[in-house]
């Protein structure tokens, strides 16, 4: 184990460099003792990994952090949800007049581009490695991007990656403590009220299909139902969703 520090209800390690904190934090987990709550960041980070394979783009005064802790199987369904409502509740208390909002099944939108980006992975001993990635001070661009970015630094947020952090960590335990006196139904009530085009015409995209649809609801797994242009109702357990301004649902 590297050297912690106590940062909250946290023990936290910062490198000045990495390869991926998603990497180092699976590596812990084979040592994780049962009650220990473990966040690692790093200035920079040279393979930071995203969803489906690809990569992460990791740019300079951005925040690379992962969480690794004890979660069991069956209560995966909400950690999703968990975590990008308290970075979506973090950027509110940063900046309370934010236009944010939450993109099935994750992503913060800050005045509809994208913020952030959660990686979620079964460590050792049944603990969770969550990987999260925020812009904030810089975010990629160019033509190879699935969804247009900002960062908060765009977007008139001053703010730097540890003052995020920490006010993350303090939303974070907050939506747990809700999470174990509510359950998951409150968790995902309050996510929907915050989803982007719920009731809209979207895209559904995995490297294996395509389905365009409305957004009808999401439901108590977390997963997506698209509701098709026959009046059925699809059941999506994952994917890439896209507006589809233009689309007639055909
Ligand atoms: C996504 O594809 O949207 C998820 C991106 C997750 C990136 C973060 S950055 C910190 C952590 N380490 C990684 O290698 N990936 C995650």
């Amino acid at each position: 184990m590297p050297e912690l520090t106590e940062l909250k209800t946290w023990l936290w390690v910062d490198y000045d460099e990495i390869g991926s904190t998603n990497d180092e934090a699976l590596r812990l987990s084979k040592d994780l003792l049962p009650n220990q709550k473990i966040v690692i960041t790093a200035q920079k980070q040279s393979k930071g990994r995203g969803r489906r394979g690809r990569s992460w783009i990791s740019l300079d005064g951005n925040l690379f952090m992962s969480m690794l802790f004890s979660w069991p199987l069956e209560d995966c369904g909400a950690i999703t949800f968990m975590v990008s409502l308290a970075l979506l509740n973090t950027v509110l208390k940063l900046s309370p007049q934010a236009s944010v909002g939450l993109k099935w099944p994750n992503d913060v939108l800050l005045n509809n581009h994208k913020l952030s980006g959660i990686l979620l992975e079964r460590g050792e001993k049944n603990s969770l490695v969550i990987g999260i990635g925020v812009n904030i001070k810089n975010a990629p661009s160019g033509n190879n991007m699935l969804y247009p970015a900002t960062s908060l630094k765009a977007q008139g947020v001053a703010c730097d990656r540890i003052t995020f952090l920490k006010q993350y960590l303090q939303e974070f335990d907050n939506i747990c403590e809700k999470y174990k006196q509510e359950g998951l139904s409150s968790i995902v009530e309050l996510w929907k009220q915050k989803a982007v085009g719920l009731g809209q015409k979207i895209i559904v995209r995995t490297p294996k299909m395509e389905e365009k649809g409305i957004f009808a609801n999401i439901n108590h797994d977390g997963m997506l139902q698209l509701k098709m242009n026959d009046g059925t109702i699809k059941t999506i357990s994952a994917g890439d969703v896209f507006f589809d301004d233009n689309g007639d649902n055909n």
